[in-house]
């Protein structure tokens, strides 16, 4: 029998190499491996997207998206959170074993109290929700990115408190971050996300990729001196679309001095470009016949996803006396 992963994918906008390096491609590349259940976290995202329109575009984005990076919808059951009802449903239980002071915990929340942020009840129960896409399939790996290793921890806590109040019956998940791709850094050096503005779109044009790389700030050091790799994030980007060689002669020529970092730049602007170019080019053969695609694979990543949960949640039901 082959481990269960699960792991979830808001439709808030283009996705960037982060997502992509982060989470995606962990997903594609343990498909054979695992009984995979990638899905899109919708119910999540009405904490950010309040339009109809865009909330629709943007799951059928997600879908072209994972299988233009080579996702094979017939190895893995693709779905939208939506069609499992019987995750709110369990939301609701394991809301009423959770403490407030525990959910405070949370990095998400905290940072937007920090923010002075206006706080949903929806946002704060954020952790919870997606305790439950992870518990109701049985998971046991989690593939995401660091700045979800928190929530995944807590779906483990909150697992094992219902286990002890009602009994074996949740699985304890754990996250698999790989620790080399944990955290990319964006155009300015922080973690790239939508929310800092400092992306690399997955399928951007050669001409964005371009001028994203040549944003990038460096120091003031000339072509000739000696720079420290690992204080560039120039370089840092290196690390991803470089091979082995090329990545030990840039570091080799950054330590001994003679690259500039315009050249430094040209070389990555190009390997990005190649590595890009196909993707972005199946991405747009797919958008013909999106909307039949789509369609027909969340209906059936649907169907699967929430026969499997419901036999979950027939099990959880009785062992909470509700019938
Ligand atoms: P964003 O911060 O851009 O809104 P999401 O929260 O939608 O990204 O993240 C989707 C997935 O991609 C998560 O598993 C997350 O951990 C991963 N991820 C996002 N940004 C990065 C990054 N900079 N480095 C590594 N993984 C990332
Ligand atoms: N919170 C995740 C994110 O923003 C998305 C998500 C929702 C998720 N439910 C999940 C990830 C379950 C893994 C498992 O990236």
């Amino acid at each position: 029998m082959k481990k269960i992963l699960l792991t979830g994918i808001q439709p808030s906008g283009k996705p960037h190499i982060g997502n992509y390096f982060g989470m995606m491609k962990q997903v594609v590349d343990m498909q054979d491996e695992y009984e995979s259940f990638p899905f899109i976290a919708n119910y999540h995202s009405l904490n950010t997207i309040q339009n109809a329109e865009t909330m629709r575009e943007n799951i059928i984005n997600v879908v072209l998206d994972y299988l233009a990076v080579g996702l094979d919808p017939q190895k893995v059951t693709l779905f939208k959170q939506s069609d499992v009802p019987q995750v709110t449903e369990l939301c609701w239980i394991l809301n009423t074993i959770t403490t407030m002071p525990y959910l405070m915990r949370a990095h998400a929340f905290k940072d937007a109290e920090a923010k002075n942020k206006e706080i949903s009840i929806g946002i704060f129960d954020y952790p919870i929700l997606m305790a439950a896409d992870i518990l109701i399939q049985d998971t046991d790996v989690v593939p995401v990115g660091k700045d979800q290793q928190q929530h995944v921890e807590m779906a483990r806590d909150i697992a094992e408190k219902f286990n002890r109040i009602y009994g074996e019956t949740f699985k304890l998940p754990k996250s698999l971050i790989k620790e080399d791709v944990a955290v990319i850094l964006g155009t300015d050096g922080q973690k790239m996300s939508k929310s800092y503005g400092n992306t690399i779109p997955l399928f951007a044009e050669d001409e964005e990729i371009q001028k994203l790389v040549m944003s990038i700030p460096t120091d003031s050091k000339g072509v000739d001196e000696s720079k420290d790799p690992e204080e560039c994030n120039v370089f840092a980007l290196h690390k991803l679309f470089s091979s082995e060689d090329e990545l030990g002669e840039i570091k080799r020529r950054y330590v001994e001095g003679g690259m500039g970092y315009k050249e430094s730049k040209d070389i990555l602007v190009k390997n990005i470009q190649n590595f890009i170019q196909p993707l972005r080019e199946k991405r747009k053969e797919l958008e013909n016949n999106k909307e039949i695609i789509v369609a027909e694979i969340l209906k059936k990543g649907g169907e699967t996803a929430r026969e499997r949960a419901e036999e979950k949640m027939k099990e959880v039901r009785a062992k909470i006396g509700i019938f």
